[in-house]
């Protein structure tokens, strides 16, 4: 079988492609399951989206999974969640690094068990000089919590002196923002047939290309990847400007 990543044009891939890695729950409860049983496969997901990125070239890929409003599931699911986690970023991190993938996290560490924060420690020091895919984890991480954050860092660099609230820019925020580093999402991925952004990254995905399907994120795999790659490239992407305009500078750049 063809695969669809045949129909890839590897020139124009999106540099940074952000998930909302949703439906696990409803994966394993339409199975007789337990909703730990589908974050348990979800995993198989992650690592399989994970390679087809690196294997294609993206740059960056976020992923979110778990949210700050996610603490207030049932304490089982949080435990459960939080344990699948240190024993994927163990279980993975030599994967990650045979494969040059740097690993980040966004979010608020504080917030998580101090057995979690050490595994993500390793594994983000292991990783940390890794030149191919960027894959940051969004954890404990809300886009309103974060932009709270920056805020009130701005607020205390213009306090000690260090700014002048004239010269702040929208790269200024940007730059306060954990993302910082890493360039705006250009395609946003939701799976499970929800469509919302759930607090994830408000600021960064301004100019986003929205992208949902109602694959579960544990039946999502790369072919589904290439797919949404696919619809991404078939886009018009205008940020403000006439479809003319565009088809202008297309003549004048060639
Ligand atoms: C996404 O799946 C994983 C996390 C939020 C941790 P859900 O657990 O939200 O699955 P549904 O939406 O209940 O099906
Ligand atoms: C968003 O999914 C968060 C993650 C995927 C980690 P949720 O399932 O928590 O979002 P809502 O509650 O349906 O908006
Ligand atoms: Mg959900």
């Amino acid at each position: 079988m063809r695969s669809r990543k045949d129909h890839i044009d590897l020139q124009r891939l999106p540099s940074h492609i952000a998930i909302i890695m949703d439906g696990n729950g409803r994966w394993a409860k339409e199975k007789g399951q337990d909703r730990l049983y589908g974050h348990f496969h979800g995993v198989e997901s992650v690592r399989n989206i994970v390679e087809g990125c690196a294997e294609l070239g993206v740059g960056y890929l976020t992923l979110y999974a778990f949210s700050t409003e996610n603490w207030d599931r049932p304490q089982q699911e949080v435990t459960g969640l939080m344990e699948l986690l240190v024993e994927t970023i163990r279980k993975e991190t030599e994967t990650l690094n045979r494969n040059n993938i740097k690993l980040h996290v966004i979010g608020d560490m504080n917030m998580l068990p101090e057995y979690a924060r050490q595994a993500l420690r390793e594994s983000l020091e292991i990783t940390s000089r890794n030149t191919g895919l960027n894959l940051i984890m969004a954890l404990s991480y809300s886009s309103r919590w974060e932009l709270v954050q920056a805020v009130k860092h701005i607020a205390e660099d213009v306090k000690a002196g260090k700014i002048d609230p004239a010269s702040i820019t929208q790269d200024t925020l940007s730059g306060y923002l954990s993302t910082g580093n890493f360039p705006d999402p250009e395609l946003m991925i939701r799976t499970s047939g929800e469509y919302r952004i759930s607090n994830f990254l408000l600021y960064q995905l301004a100019y986003a290309e929205l992208y949902f399907t109602n694959v579960r994120w544990p039946d999502f795999r790369k072919e589904n990847l290439y797919e949404a790659i696919i619809d991404f490239q078939k886009r018009e992407r205008r940020f403000g400007k006439t479809g003319d305009q565009l088809q202008q500078e297309t003549v004048v750049n060639q």
